[in-house]
């Protein structure tokens, strides 16, 4: 194995980036742009500023051609530009639209690499500037709370520091390139089931401590340009047009200056939409035939009659125009400033996916060090449909028509090289429903006792049709799992597959946990691998031979079973039909874990590597409402890793309960064998309030707080404490 680290090439990707970033940013200050849209507003009739309000085709808003005013043309979707839809969202002859598929938002977290969220936002910007996109429809953050939700492979933790680490290098990396990221589903779209219907109900303190955080550093630190409502209803309000979310949170407390873009369909009336905060209605025109009348849309026609009868003012308009325009400003749509020209497919956009693939596939199990593999393996049978399935179209509106898709079996035979020989079967087939099928088994177990070692690649798989319950919808916009179950018979290939050659590593792919109980206490090798992106089959299999040393971390906890899961434990889930109450309150994830006392199957933060790393010197230095807190790590194996170390936050006495501990903090390093580093974690305020729900408000209570520091939720190093 390599004992150097490879990140200089990278580095220099990700500071070429940001060197050219600076020509992106729009020449106007905030004021010179208010300024400038008031002076457009003017020249507006009523019929052009509501044309500007709502759709002009299935991603594309109205634009005012007399006054050289563009449709602002946007694209799916959080980890690559989507395929070519037509006006009337029929693919587009003639475009060269298949582009680089970067790993999804899952795989993304689970690097805690902030720089690498920004290198992926900065490719995602690229992309779309070549594809003459103005708005990248991503990053999608909402909190992973029930492991069944469908669309958990698009989001990033369960952990609303984690998601606001990621989220802020995300969107700065799309804008550095002139192109706005669009935050989404705004808010309270944790589940896929009734998604169009369902009531969420939840306190405010659940709000504020775990469903908001990463929404508001998106505003307030990533400065994203526009946010896209959800589909859900909260509080008995729809979310794209919910008074409470957009306009007292969102554009009231955090100042955003963006436009409210609404999820495709999910503006219901025309008078919620234009008071609370709704900026332009999007949705698709399969309704109406061949040549649509967006006029029709709820933010078209009619409110040129309400404002034409006096009985809406035309300001609310006026303000929407004016948030528009803004995004339009800030990405040189309008002002005369250059737009980049973006760049497709280049290696160095390849690299990105392979780096984030590299340091978010996360390696669960490693008994007896059957990884990485010996350089005297002769022969590895491979072995599972997900080890020669690409993903990339799978999904839902995330799929990506991607360049190339490099699969792990492919992944395998190009690093294995010429002396192992490497054999495939599939295992299982996939469809719903689908039992163990003997014949599928009888093979897997003849090829694995024949080899040197199997690899089974399994797990969830992407459906490829989201507006049907498919055969294979698993991990998809507009359906939740049913259950935690492996499906296609997984378990018992598996188990066979283990008895017939113990020298087995199983590969999960997927956008979350699964039920391994039944075999996982057997297998002395487990990676989860998420669906990885263009290059994950070599990232995976550069893992697998250790030419990359492991490094990625779960950013969601995995119970062992569904029933642990706080959302079915203490909440509901996924409500009676009509609505969901989020009585898990604050207790998401390992916060419940934690609390509650509940073994789970992988921690929160867990991740494995191929050398150790020792904690050592902790120091906590308290000011009145900060602290600082130092320590060592060191890299005592034979091989160059990096570790993320994760500080928890505790505070001994509550006025209030709280969970068990909150992570606060984290810091991945990079150590070469033998090396040393020190590691300071700077907290501020925030790192010790709460939400209290009674006064309702942001508090901190003087105390004492534990700081603990671990490898993991549950491997805990070192502990401290101080008073503030
Ligand atoms: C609906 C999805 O919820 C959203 O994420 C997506 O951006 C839009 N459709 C457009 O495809």
């Amino acid at each position: 194995m390599n004992t150097k680290l490879k990140f200089p090439l990278f580095c220099y990707i990700i500071c070429s980036v940001s060197i050219f970033s600076a020509k992106a940013q729009s020449a106007y200050t905030d004021a010179q742009i208010a300024f400038k849209s008031d002076s457009l507003i003017k020249l507006m009739t009523l019929e052009e500023k509501v044309n500007m309000i709502h759709a002009s085709s299935s991603f594309t808003s109205g634009g005012v051609p007399r006054l050289g005013i563009p449709e602002m043309v946007t694209s799916d979707g959080p980890h690559g530009v989507r395929l070519e839809h037509g006006r009337g969202w029929n693919a587009q002859k003639g475009v060269l639209d298949s582009g680089t598929y970067l790993p999804t938002g899952i795989c993304l977290a689970s690097t805690w690499n902030p720089a690498l969220g920004f290198a992926f936002g900065s490719v995602l910007g690229s992309e779309a500037n070549f594809r003459g996109k103005d708005v990248i429809l991503g990053p999608g953050i909402n909190i992973m709370r029930s492991p069944l939700n469908g669309r958990n492979f698009e989001y990033l933790s369960e952990d609303p520091y984690l998601v606001s680490k990621m989220v802020v290098g995300y969107i700065k990396g799309v804008q550095a390139q002139g192109i706005s990221a669009c935050v989404k589903h705004f808010a309270g779209n944790n589940q896929e089931t009734n998604r169009g219907s369902i009531d969420v109900q939840m306190s405010e303190r659940a709000l504020r401590e775990i469903y908001l955080p990463g929404f508001k550093a998106a505003i307030q630190e990533g400065g994203v340009y526009t946010l896209m409502g959800s589909y859900n209803k909260f509080r008995g309000q729809w979310a794209t047009q919910n008074n409470y979310l957009i306009n007292q949170i969102l554009k009231k407390e955090w100042g955003f200056k963006g436009a409210v873009i609404s999820d495709w369909g999910a503006v219901h009336s025309t008078a919620q939409a234009m008071w609370n905060g709704t900026d332009l209605e999007m949705g698709t025109d399969l309704d109406m035939g061949p040549h649509p009348n967006y006029g029709k849309f709820f933010l078209g026609d009619t409110v040129v009659t309400l404002v034409k009868t006096g009985k809406m003012p035309v300001s609310l308009v006026d303000d929407k125009v004016r948030r528009l325009l803004y995004v339009m400003y800030k990405t040189n749509m309008l002002g005369g400033g250059k737009r980049m020209k973006g760049e497709y497919n280049t290696a160095a956009h390849q690299a990105t996916a392979q780096k984030v693939a590299e340091e978010g596939i996360v390696l669960l199990k490693n008994e007896d060090k059957i990884l990485p593999l010996k350089s005297d393996i002769k022969s590895i049978a491979v072995i599972g449909y997900n080890a020669d399935r690409k993903q990339a179209m799978g999904g839902g509106s995330s799929q990506i028509k991607a360049f190339f898709e490099v699969t792990p079996l492919q992944g395998l035979q190009n690093i294995a090289g010429k002396k192992v020989k490497i054999t495939y079967t599939k295992g299982y087939n996939i469809a719903r429903g689908a039992g163990a099928d003997a014949d599928m088994i009888k093979q897997a177990v003849q090829a694995a006792s024949k080899a040197d070692v199997a690899v089974i690649v399994g797990g969830w798989t992407h459906g490829y049709d989201y507006n049907v319950w498919s055969d294979n919808a698993y991990d998809t916009e507009g359906f939740d799992k049913t259950d935690m179950q492996m499906p296609f018979g997984q378990n018992e290939l598996i188990k066979a597959v283990l008895a017939a050659n113990p020298r087995t590593v199983v590969v999960l792919m997927g956008g979350g946990p699964m039920d391994v109980t039944q075999w996982v206490g057997d297998a002395k090798g487990v990676i989860q691998a998420w669906y990885p992106g263009m290059e994950g089959g070599n990232a995976l299999a550069k893992i697998i031979f250790g030419q990359v040393n492991p490094s990625g971390k779960l950013p969601v906890s995995f119970p062992k079973k569904l029933e642990d899961a706080p959302a079915i434990k203490l909440g509901q889930y996924p409500g009676d039909g009509v609505t969901v109450n989020y009585f898990d309150d604050i207790y998401v994830g390992y916060r419940y874990f934690d609390t509650y006392k509940v073994e789970p199957q992988f921690a929160f933060g867990y991740g494995l590597s191929y050398t150790t790393f020792k904690y050592s010197d902790l120091h906590v230095q308290t000011g009145d409402k900060t602290a600082t807190v130092t320590f060592k790590i060191k890299n005592t194996g034979a091989v160059a890793g990096a570790e993320v170390a994760q500080l928890y936050v505790k505070q001994e006495k509550l006025n209030l309960p709280r969970p068990e501990k909150e992570l606060k903090g984290f810091d991945k390093v990079y150590l070469q064998a033998g090396e040393e580093k020190t590691v300071t974690l700077t907290l501020n305020e925030d790192a010790f309030k709460y939400f209290n729900d009674v006064k309702n408000q942001w508090e901190m209570d003087p105390g004492v707080f534990d700081f603990i520091v671990g490898s993991s939720s549950r491997d805990i190093r070192l502990t401290g404490t101080g008073t503030l």
